[in-house]
């Protein structure tokens, strides 16, 4: 009986029952495309390049603000419908609270039932009085590995790991269903010290996402070089999150719209091996200072004047690694690692790790910093265009299931 059919009946029968077990599960019927709106690059191209963006995280509100006892003010670098208007309707609008350094508010939140439950009302009252459409927790991070790992030991933070699903869950039940809750989360398995197989169904319960912030893969805490927002590294921080437990429909594959520089070890050979080439030191080891070797800029910047020769260098003869997945430059001269995402490189890897494993969607770090030329935002737009539309990914699961 089974023999008389082809391979391709039991291939399309079992893709139809995998549809309708997705069409279930609510599968959102076209992929996230989220934009972070920074206070340092707050600009917004024309509509038309924002049409298919689906939610703009704006960044930041400082997370202490949260622990007052009554707080009427929410500073922040805009209104929330100041930045409404700048997009297309039904656009979420979230007001995102944290960044890089401030996770003292968030400790002291997560301490015990009364603090979190204080921090999830001013979220709740933030959310009512700025007419915003839900939060961005960005804890970097619950448990250790933030700014200050060199200040206060992950040690004294591990009571941190129970205590954030808690606040999360004490963030959704005072801000309902229908709001919006997602965290941005870690992209190197060194600083997922809170997202273990234990944790991450009970936080993935709470969110409708994470952003796992597959940037910054590359930074002053490493001594070899590597892509900053590779392929391969975002491939294995998304399935880690997934291995642990996180549905796919709740991973966001993050971009990243800026350049980053490492200084070389200027006795390293670098020339055979750009990649896994050794670095200068990088960060002070005793305090965790950065020693100027290591930096950033966006793609709106102004280059800083002594990295403009070689910047423009990177930008002439960067070459794609196919092997790891990514655009890079190694500048002989003045032992400078460049990393960065090219247009091409952005395709890509949304249609490599964002296609293939089938995931929720994309994120940027930050919309802005793409301006003038936005040609990033435009490839990750047209990227995310094409998985809506070619019926290979999830989201064409609701309607193949209807028939
Ligand atoms: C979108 O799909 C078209 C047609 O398959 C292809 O030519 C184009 O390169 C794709 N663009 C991106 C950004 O993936």
């Amino acid at each position: 009986m089974k023999a008389r059919f082809p391979l391709q009946f039991y291939v399309h029968h079992v893709f139809l029952i995998h549809s309708l077990l997705l069409s279930v599960k609510a599968v959102p019927s076209r992929p996230n495309y989220i934009m972070y709106l920074t206070g340092q690059h707050n600009i917004v191209p024309n509509p038309s390049e924002v049409s298919s963006v689906t939610h703009v995280a704006l960044a930041f509100m400082r997370s202490e603000i949260f622990n007052q006892p009554e707080p009427h003010e929410w500073p922040l670098f805009t209104t929330v419908s100041a930045a409404r208007s700048q997009f297309a309707e039904g656009t979420v609008i979230m007001a995102a609270i944290g960044g890089w350094g401030n996770t003292d508010g968030f400790s002291k939140a997560a301490k015990s039932d009364k603090s979190r439950a204080l921090f999830a009302r001013n979220v709740r009252a933030m959310i009512e009085q700025t007419g915003a459409d839900g939060v961005d927790i960005d804890w970097e991070y619950p448990g250790g590995n933030g700014e200050d790992y060199k200040q206060i030991p992950n040690a004294q933070k591990a009571w941190e790991i129970t205590a954030y699903p808690k606040l999360l869950s004490a963030i959704r039940l005072a801000i309902g269903p229908s709001k919006i809750l997602s965290a941005a989360v870690p992209g190197l398995p060194r600083d997922m010290l809170a997202f273990t197989s234990t944790t991450i169904p009970s936080i993935a319960r709470h969110v409708d996402f994470l952003n796992i912030m597959t940037y910054d893969l590359m930074n002053r805490r490493d001594t070899r070089t590597k892509h900053h927002t590779g392929l391969s590294n975002s491939l294995e921080a998304i399935d880690t999150y997934l291995e642990r437990g996180l549905p796919l429909a709740k991973a966001n594959l993050g971009l990243a719209f800026y350049v980053k520089w490492f200084r070389t070890d200027p006795n390293a050979k670098c020339h055979h091996n750009p990649i896994g080439c050794k670095t200068a030191l990088m960060e002070d080891p005793d305090t965790g200072a950065d020693l100027g070797q290591a930096g950033a800029f966006s793609w709106h910047d102004e280059v800083p004047p002594e990295l403009a020769t070689s910047f423009k260098l990177a930008l002439a003869k960067g070459v794609y690694d196919d092997v790891e997945g990514g655009h890079y430059y190694w500048d002989p001269e003045e032992h400078i690692w460049w990393s960065w995402d090219t247009p091409e490189a952005i395709e890509r890897k949304i249609a490599k790790v964002v296609q293939t494993r089938g995931l929720g969607g994309v994120f940027a770090w930050g919309l802005g910093e793409d301006a003038e030329k936005w040609v990033h935002l435009q490839a990750a737009s047209e990227a995310i265009r094409n998985l809506s539309s070619d019926g290979g990914g999830v989201w064409g699961a609701e309607e193949r299931s209807e028939l």
